[in-house]
């Protein structure tokens, strides 16, 4: 993994005062302070987990078609990003992994239970909470249909939340569902190297030994993300307040959801922060490439590029799509660069577990850094929890009218 930083060279360099605060935000990553458990991989993922997943995955995998992961927001976002990443765009292969619980929608999940009919379905239900709305609404329903369709339910639902106690747990120990713990000193944001991540990776059969490697591999990446840093920090100082994470290879679309989740959730807060959009290149080229290039001089962007992946040979054998997509990708960083948009390029050798382990840990040291350079805590969301409760005290009120009603 390379980072390039030619086209923010004046938003680049680091004054003694901020070297200073650079050097205090590392002694609080050294020591450890509360939340960082997801730094180490070994406070992460115990080798025992890691060994029960591994088993779990290979004893799973070949008896399930229909693998249901319900979860939101950190619970979800993380295993989605690796497994879309490195899955093909095509595939036949089982088991087909399935997100839900991560909204609203009636029409999905009525849906999603008809589609799920007929077919052998494992669930992993992730709620570090244990009762958050929306995994909690769907897990109801696709539970009772667990129950109702196979006499071995309780070896088919897998339960991933903290260690607090909860709805979830509390179904979890009544009915002796396999409960696996996400640690209490990490949060939904920061654990895709936890159980909460790792095990619907292992479904999918991703290598996650090599996933965690890459993490490790990037344990001394300070230098390299407090760069990140203090550079997006920069720039929201000089009102670029906004952050296109633009990809130009459409499966790693849901990594730059879970930027966006990392960043937004982490720095968002006392009015501060830059607002993370996600942007689909070259597709985004014909909508909000327009905006970038010649719309209010308030945005910057986080370019990912991959050096190597499957390329396509065109017949004119003049340029591959790859060569091309680079090309263009290229050219549009030196054009939105010219118009007031600069941009940082990460450029991922390839695409493999390793190499997005790297990626996904810079980019929390990166989140941590940053909210620490803004004075915030990095690790709460207040913000959150006020439309949580808002919901709550309407919900109550809603089902104490209907009661009466009937
Ligand atoms: O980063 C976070 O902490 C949040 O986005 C949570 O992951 C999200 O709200 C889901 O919470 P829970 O895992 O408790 O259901």
């Amino acid at each position: 993994m390379k980072i390039n930083f030619d086209y923010v060279k004046e938003y680049h360099t680091i004054s003694s005062l901020e070297k200073e605060k650079l050097d205090h935000i590392q002694a609080q990553l050294e020591n450890k302070e509360s939340m960082l458990d997801w730094l180490d991989m070994d406070t992460s993922i115990s080798s025992l987990e890691l060994e029960e997943i591994q088993e779990l995955a290979s004893r799973i995998r070949p008896l399930c078609d229909i693998f249901l992961v319900v979860g939101i927001g950190g619970s979800y976002l993380g295993s989605k990003s690796v497994i879309e990443s490195l899955s093909p765009y095509f595939s036949k292969e089982k088991p087909e992994i399935i997100f839900v619980g991560h909204q609203l929608s009636g029409s999905y999940l009525s849906e999603l239970l008809e589609y799920i009919q007929g077919k052998s379905v494992y669930v992993n239900v992730i709620s570090k909470s244990g009762g958050t709305l929306e995994p909690i609404i769907s897990f109801q329903s696709i539970y009772q249909y667990m129950k109702e369709t196979y006499s071995n339910y309780q070896e088919r639902v897998i339960v991933t939340t903290g260690e607090s106690p909860s709805y979830l747990k509390e179904i979890a120990m009544k009915d002796q569902l396999k409960t696996f713990l996400i640690p209490s000193q990490i949060g939904g944001r920061y654990s895709v190297f936890t159980v909460a991540g790792l095990l619907p990776i292992a479904i999918s059969g991703i290598d996650i030994g090599q996933l965690i490697e890459g993490a490790r591999a990037e344990r001394n990446c300070f230098p390299e993300s407090s760069q990140y840093a203090i550079t997006r920090k920069h720039l929201e100082d000089d009102g670029k307040v906004v952050e296109a994470f633009t990809i130009y290879e459409e499966k790693l679309s849901s990594i730059a959801s879970w930027h966006q989740q990392l960043f937004a959730e982490t720095q968002g807060k006392n009015q501060k922060g830059i607002l993370p959009i996600v942007n689909p290149n070259t597709t985004n080229l014909h909508s909000l490439g327009q905006y970038l290039q010649e719309g209010r001089k308030i945005t910057f962007e986080t370019v990912l590029k991959v050096e190597n992946t499957k390329d396509f040979s065109l017949d004119h054998k003049l340029i591959t799509m790859n060569q091309l997509n680079h090309l263009v990708l290229n050219q549009v960083a030196g054009a939105h660069h010219h118009g007031g948009t600069p941009s940082i390029i990460i450029t991922l050798e390839e695409l493999s577990a390793f190499e997005i382990g790297k990626l996904l840990y810079f980019l929390e040291v990166s989140a941590a850094i940053g909210g620490y350079l803004l004075e915030v805590n990095p690790f709460d969301q207040p913000g959150v929890e006020i439309y949580k409760q808002r919901v709550k005290d309407e919900l109550e009120n809603y089902v104490a009218e209907a009661k009466r009603k009937n």
